[in-house]
């Protein structure tokens, strides 16, 4: 009696594991961002024609790998990653205020790198975040 309760106890917990793994592996949303106050209010400099070259340049040479070159999330390096990479193409994205498109771009989180060091400048780092808005 004690035996059978223990077994369908386990078996039960096993299911619901297993459902619980396979529904979240299925979710086509990654978790959202929460954008820190401190970035929330950053407004982007107008964009000229030189800042989206420059912006492009570094894209090229510190985005592209993972991003691709039209930045449809399809770099070379996307396929080893865990997380899908949205299209900078993509509503979702386009709809994002410039601190949102800063803390995702410059801060990052798990998979998406820092760029503290990489892009030193301010300019720099808004010339990149207007170029992918140009995707
Ligand atoms: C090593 C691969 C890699 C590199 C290099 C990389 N990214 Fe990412 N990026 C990611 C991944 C993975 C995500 C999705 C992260 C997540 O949702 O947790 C992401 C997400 C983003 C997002 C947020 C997109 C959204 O869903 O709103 C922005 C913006 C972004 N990256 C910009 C950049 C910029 C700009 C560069 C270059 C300066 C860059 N990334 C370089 C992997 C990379």
């Amino acid at each position: 009696m004690k035996v059978k309760f223990v077994a369908l106890a386990m078996s039960f917990i096993f299911g619901a594991a297993m459902i619980i793994s396979m529904s979240s592996a299925n979710l086509p949303e990654a978790k959202p961002w929460k954008t820190p106050d401190k970035y929330a209010k950053m407004k982007a400099p107008k964009s000229t024609p030189e800042s989206i070259a420059k912006g492009k340049e570094l894209y090229t040479k510190h985005c592209k790998s993972c991003h691709g070159v039209t930045g449809k999330g399809d770099g070379t390096k996307a396929a080893s990653l865990k997380t899908t990479i949205t299209a900078f193409s993509d509503k979702a994205f386009k709809g994002l205020t410039d601190g949102d498109k800063y803390f995702r771009a410059v801060i990052g989180r798990d998979e998406m790198p820092n760029f503290e060091k990489k892009l030193v400048s301010e300019d720099e780092r808004w010339a990149v975040i207007q170029y992918i808005g140009t995707l």
